[in-house]
């Protein structure tokens, strides 16, 4: 849904940066905060040239009439977005709610999980499963201590948090994977366990849970550029059924997900999105303060082994490559 009465735009209220390359964005939408659910995302544009990317609502406030977005800039889009995006500034466009909300109701116990940047997305979902009576054990990840960010607003919902850093600066040493090994060692009746965060990740966690046989729904970031089911860009393969994120989406079994393909599918265009970052940070007056963005250096002529080695080296927007 777009706001008719808002021609000018959505008014950013608020900004904070969480890291060198993460931030949040507290936007007032007070339509787009009434019908949110947790799991659902918006199209952004940031200005009326400029690309559509989709956003995960991190968090709505109905009363105060806000959403918020948190992003990872990898690229020339969330780039700009984060020299441009300032409170009192607007954003051109936002569309959405868009995807399927996440079933919360009727489970007793469940684990939340959120990786890097996916850290914001989870947020919701643990609030709902919260609300909805559930036993919710939060299981958050980050690279080191000083890219935490949101953990007091997980306390507040989860009955157990368990925070794990790469380097074991704070909370217990480990991958989110070992965070969820805990989790099912204190807790033999877990019903479900809910991921977010990059491909590997989310694969990662699925990979845990397939032998207790513990029911684990992932959620997928495949391109997306209509977010209607029309263009076909968001396809991934869901057992042996294709399905459309945007629309079927962005929720699925995590046993049954072909994250092969889907890795394949988000490296297919690596080429183009470091020529357009390069492109505009050469543009950019402000590009002595640009992050670096993309690393690898692509072939003419990708092959498989290629595309996947590529999209490891390449920025993952869920990624806590460079932090957040
Ligand atoms: C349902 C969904 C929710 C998302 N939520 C968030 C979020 O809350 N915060 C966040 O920081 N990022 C989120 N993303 C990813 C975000 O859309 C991309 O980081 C962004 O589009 C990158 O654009 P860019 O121009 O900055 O970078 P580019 O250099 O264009 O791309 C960098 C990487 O981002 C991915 N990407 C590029 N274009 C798209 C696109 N149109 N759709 C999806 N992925 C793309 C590709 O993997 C690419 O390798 C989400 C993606 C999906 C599908
Ligand atoms: S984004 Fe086009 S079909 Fe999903």
């Amino acid at each position: 849904m777009t706001e008719p009465d808002r021609a000018a735009g959505f008014e950013i209220l608020k900004r904070e940066d969480f890291s060198d390359v993460a931030y949040s964005l507290v936007v007032h939408h007070p339509r787009m905060a009434k019908a949110a659910r947790p799991g659902q995302f918006v199209i952004v544009m940031l200005h009326e040239t400029g690309e559509r990317i989709p956003l995960t609502i991190a968090d709505f406030d109905r009363q105060a009439g806000t959403i918020t977005l948190v992003v990872q800039a990898v690229g020339k889009t969330t780039k700009e977005m984060q020299q441009s995006c300032k409170a009192g500034s607007v954003l051109h466009a936002l569309v959405g709610p868009m995807g399927v909300p996440s079933s919360l109701t009727g489970r007793r116990k469940v684990i939340c999980v959120g990786g890097g940047l996916g850290v914001a997305p989870i947020f919701p979902q643990a609030r709902g499963f919260k609300e909805n009576g559930a036993y919710v054990i939060g299981v958050v990840g980050f690279r080191t201590k000083q890219l935490i960010f949101w953990q007091e607003k997980f306390e507040t919902c989860c009955d157990e948090l368990i925070l794990c850093t790469d380097d074991g600066s704070a909370g217990i040493k480990g991958f989110v994977s070992d965070g969820i090994k805990l989790a099912i060692a204190r807790h033999r009746d877990i019903d479900e366990v809910i991921a977010i965060g990059p491909p590997v990740m989310m694969r990662a966690c699925a990979e845990t849970t397939r032998p207790h046989a513990i029911k684990t729904i992932v959620s997928l970031n495949p391109i997306m550029v209509d977010g209607t089911g029309m263009c076909g860009g968001c396809r991934v393969k869901v057992g042996d059924t294709v399905k459309f994120a945007c629309v079927d989406g962005p929720d699925f079994d995590g046993h049954k997900v072909d994250f092969h393909d889907l890795i394949m599918r988000l490296g297919r265009y690596a080429a183009q999105e470091k020529t357009a970052a390069q492109r505009w940070s050469e543009n950019c007056r402000m590009k002595d303060q640009i992050v670096p963005a993309v690393r690898a250096s692509p072939s003419p002529i990708p092959t498989t082994s290629d595309l996947t080695r590529e999209l490891l080296d390449h920025l993952d927007p869920f990624e806590q490559v460079l932090g957040g």
